[in-house]
């Protein structure tokens, strides 16, 4: 069924799309959805986070020039604020769609656009983020893994994770076999707060193998439309089907 509609049964889709045809997609490259959220307040990264940001790299354990990575940072307001009020910081955000937004930015933040699906940056970050992004990406769980060589030893991941979008080829429900493996590989999970949060930068390896994306998933419990992930047992030889 890849009609526009909510799957509501266990049934794979027709056909699962990857890489452009996913990024280009209406559901995933949609200006509409909420990009806006800025560093305090109501509809804010420190409510979504449930921490502050700046607060976090102003710590002593982040020396005096700690770095944020952002990912699908959107119009990225609350890194605008956050180079404000830590000038010695380094931000960058990544967005598959630039920000709206063109005024100059504040010195020590880039806005990036780039698919995270191919994207990789050149350094280690303490604070890594993902506010409602992982939604859209369709091997989210490469994403992670990529994510988490991205953090310093002492550095946090935090990002949104929802597992009732991730399916077996099937289409039946593949969270309890992902939850596992993500949190032997160290993550912590809050269900209540749909939050994955890793502590200190490693290698991780997970033993899925990506199969595609239906984009025509329906909405997710942000009550937006959002992607499903698809995925395998580890093919023989332990190789993995290519990101998207
Ligand atoms: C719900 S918005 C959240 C934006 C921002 N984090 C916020 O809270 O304001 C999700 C963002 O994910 C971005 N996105 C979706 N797929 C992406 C991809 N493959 N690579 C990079 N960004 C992506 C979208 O462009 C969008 O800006």
């Amino acid at each position: 069924m890849v009609d526009g509609t909510s799957r509501t049964t266990a049934q794979p889709p027709s056909r699962l799309v990857k890489g452009d045809e996913l990024t280009g997609h209406s559901v995933v490259a949609n200006s509409t959805m909420n990009r806006e959220r800025v560093l305090a307040g109501g509809n804010s990264y420190t409510r979504e986070l449930g921490f502050t940001p700046t607060e976090f790299l102003n710590s002593d354990d982040h020396g005096p020039a700690p770095s944020w990575l952002d990912l699908c940072s959107g119009e990225g307001l609350a890194l605008r604020e956050a180079a404000q009020r830590l000038p010695r910081a380094s931000i960058t955000g990544v967005d598959l769609v630039g920000p709206l937004l063109r005024t100059a930015l504040p010195e020590g933040l880039e806005l990036i656009t780039a698919d995270l699906g191919r994207w990789s940056p050149r350094r280690r970050y303490d604070l890594v983020t993902c506010v409602h992004g992982l939604h859209y990406i369709g091997d989210r769980l490469a994403l992670l893994e990529r994510a988490a060589t991205w953090l310093t030893g002492t550095g946090l991941l935090v990002a949104h994770f929802d597992p009732s979008t991730l399916r077996r080829p099937d289409g039946s429900d593949a969270s309890r076999p992902v939850l596992a493996a993500l949190r032997a590989a160290g993550f912590h999970y809050s269900a209540r707060h749909h939050r994955l949060s890793l502590q200190g930068g490693r290698p991780i390896t997970l033993p899925f193998t990506y199969l595609g994306a239906d984009p025509h998933a329906g909405p997710n419990y942000t009550g937006q439309p959002a992607v499903a992930s698809y995925y395998g047992p580890v093919g023989p030889g332990g190789l993995r089907a290519a990101s998207g």
